[in-house]
């Protein structure tokens, strides 16, 4: 009877150390797990992908992929810009589109049965351009342009509603983008702008990275509410990823 308690007790213990080395080597593994994709993370910060490069790769799967940030991660924002387009784009409106990518503006634009004179899209990128043309491509009074907005030059209008959906946050200097497109308004005409802009929350504090490896630099505030003529300026996102809907009316249109 002692010999049958004492073998019970010792497969007890060994049952006992058997699931605590489980367990260490589980914790060990969670642990590890959690410096490699800091790791990973570091590298691919220090590496990030240039916007040519990613829109080539995400050009045949950016259509599908929209609600993603239109429907779910951005709606509100989303919502409020598509009211700003509704509430701007006036009758026989000559809209210019900056980095307008597969054309989802125009496509909003036409979902809410603007009456649009003229619509030029700009973008650098081939593949994206390539995919908006075949959607709009018969338009007659669509135009898709081929433009690298940090070194050329916008077209000349001049253009009653210039938009730009989810693109300014790509480039270093957005700012001086919006200067030349303010000069590019005619005397009424107005700027509707949706982008990413730099907040404090924990899930922006996590993505931080992310958004470097994707080449996409949040906006402070303290620069966007220096833009010419921002009259309005929504932001969105208390919790999550902050968006924001600027409505600038420069001055100095021409
Ligand atoms: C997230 S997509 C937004 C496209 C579109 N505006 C939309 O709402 O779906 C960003 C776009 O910015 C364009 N882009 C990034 N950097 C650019 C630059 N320097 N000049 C022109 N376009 C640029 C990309 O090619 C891409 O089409």
């Amino acid at each position: 009877m002692r010999l049958l308690g004492a073998g019970l007790l010792a497969d007890g213990v060994r049952r006992i150390a058997r699931r605590s080395a489980t367990r260490r080597a589980l914790g060990a593994s969670i642990v590890l797990g959690v410096i490699e994709f800091g790791a990973g993370l570091n590298m691919l910060e220090r590496a990030p992908i240039s916007p040519r490069t990613l829109y080539r790769v995400v050009a045949p799967v950016y259509d599908p992929i929209m609600p993603l940030w239109r429907d779910w991660l951005h709606r509100d924002a989303t919502r409020a810009f598509d009211d700003a387009l509704r509430t701007w784009c006036r009758p026989g409106s000559h809209v210019l589109d900056l980095a307008c990518g597969t054309g989802a503006v125009l496509e909003c634009l036409l979902a809410i049965g603007a009456p649009l004179a003229s619509y030029t899209g700009v973008d650098q990128s081939a593949p994206m351009l390539d995919r908006a043309r075949a959607k709009f491509g018969a338009m007659p009074n669509a135009a898709f342009e081929p433009l690298d907005l940090r070194s050329g030059s916008l077209p000349a209008g001049p253009y009653d509603l210039i938009a730009s959906a989810w693109a300014l946050e790509h480039l270093p200097d957005p700012g001086q983008v919006i200067a030349s497109a303010a000069e590019r308004l005619r005397p009424g005409g107005v700027l509707v702008l949706l982008f990413e802009a730099d907040g404090n929350s924990w899930r922006e504090r996590s993505l931080r990275r992310v958004w470097r490896f994707l080449a996409v630099r949040l906006i402070p505030a303290r620069e966007y509410a220096a833009w010419p003529g921002a009259t309005s300026i929504q932001r969105f996102g208390a919790a999550g990823p902050s968006a924001v809907v600027l409505i600038a009316a420069p001055t100095t249109s021409t």
